[in-house]
């Protein structure tokens, strides 16, 4: 792999190599006081972040430094971004210090792609933590690692993503990535909230979340991007609350088996009650330990592993 840009055509066996070896350095580092593996020694891996982010930063910087690479951090805010230069002079320039592998969040859906392109020909690899409303493919593999933990097996899984699909990358990558591990995806959300040409991607709409919840195997609900909705919110976030939110009275609908998932950040009393986000059935805790393990799978196909080049 030379890169991750997006689940949408990624091959079903590399990402289950990936799960399956963020699987093994799971077991690998657990319980163990010191977590370092001496794996990417000599490499070096720039974060480049022009939006916020918690999870998905952090968690490639600890990654990158439980593999002993060198992790360098970037932020657009407090860089020579702020003066004015371009996306690619800053790629070509990070490339030049020599950057073995930028990882770059960006408001530009597609920006990831652009960069693969500029940086080919010093070889750097990318990996998309997001762009605009595009992809976030490590989030769909920390997602699939979760529900492969708590449910064994993807294939013939019912997964609902409800909520404000139209703007998540999030619910873009899980939906690729879970149909190609077999799952069976059914989006939950407001007419005004799923993207134009739904039909041709590989899932089913509802607009009821009641009459979905009893057939499901997981919940995966999504953030209400508001930095994103120009025109406005519409539902309201009352009515949003009331039609999509997951309420302590929709979780008993849940089988007893089934997960609870939120990539987080999340909006408690909005999107997902405490209650049930702090519940035993949720696994968003677990989420977030599984994407350093799955970022640490990520990094070792891109940079360590016989393929790293193809
Ligand atoms: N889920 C996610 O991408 O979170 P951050 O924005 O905190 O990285």
């Amino acid at each position: 792999m030379k890169h991750l840009l997006a689940t949408d055509g990624l091959d079903p066996a590399l990402a289950t190599a990936v799960l399956d070896t963020a699987d093994e350095l799971k077991h690998t580092l657990l319980g163990r006081e010191v977590k370092k593996l001496p794996t990417l020694r000599g490499r070096t891996v720039i974060t480049l972040f022009y939006e916020n982010s918690t999870r998905t930063r952090v968690s490639f910087e600890i990654a990158g430094k439980w593999m002993s690479a060198d992790v360098i951090n970037v932020s657009a805010s407090s860089s020579s971004v702020n003066k004015g230069e371009s996306l690619r002079d800053t790629a070509l320039t990070l490339a030049a210090a020599g950057a073995d592998c930028v990882i770059v969040r960006h408001p530009a859906s597609g920006a990831a792609q652009r960069l693969s392109e500029w940086l080919a020909e010093p070889g750097t690899s990318v990996v998309n933590a997001g762009d605009g409303t595009h992809e976030h493919p490590t989030q769909a593999l920390l997602d699939a690692a979760t529900l492969r933990e708590r449910l064994g097996s993807l294939k013939d899984r019912r997964i609902a993503i409800v909520g404000d699909v139209l703007h998540s990358r999030v619910a873009r990558s899980n939906i690729h990535l879970l149909a190609a591990l077999g799952a069976e995806v059914v989006l939950v959300a407001p007419p005004t909230l799923l993207p134009y040409g739904v039909e041709s991607l590989p899932v089913t709409v509802s607009h009821d979340l009641d009459a979905e919840l009893p057939a499901v195997d997981a919940v995966m609900m999504l953030r209400v991007q508001a930095e994103r909705m120009h025109g406005g919110f519409f539902p309201s976030a009352r009515e949003y609350s009331i039609a999509y939110g997951l309420s302590e009275r929709r979780q008993k609908l849940l089988p007893d088996h089934a997960v609870v998932l939120h990539p987080g950040p999340m909006l408690r009393g909005m999107e997902i009650a405490s209650a049930v986000a702090d519940s035993p059935a949720s696994a968003i805790t677990e989420q977030v330990r599984n994407g350093v393990h799955v970022r640490m799978a990520v990094l070792y196909h891109l940079l360590a592993s016989e393929g790293a080049t193809a």
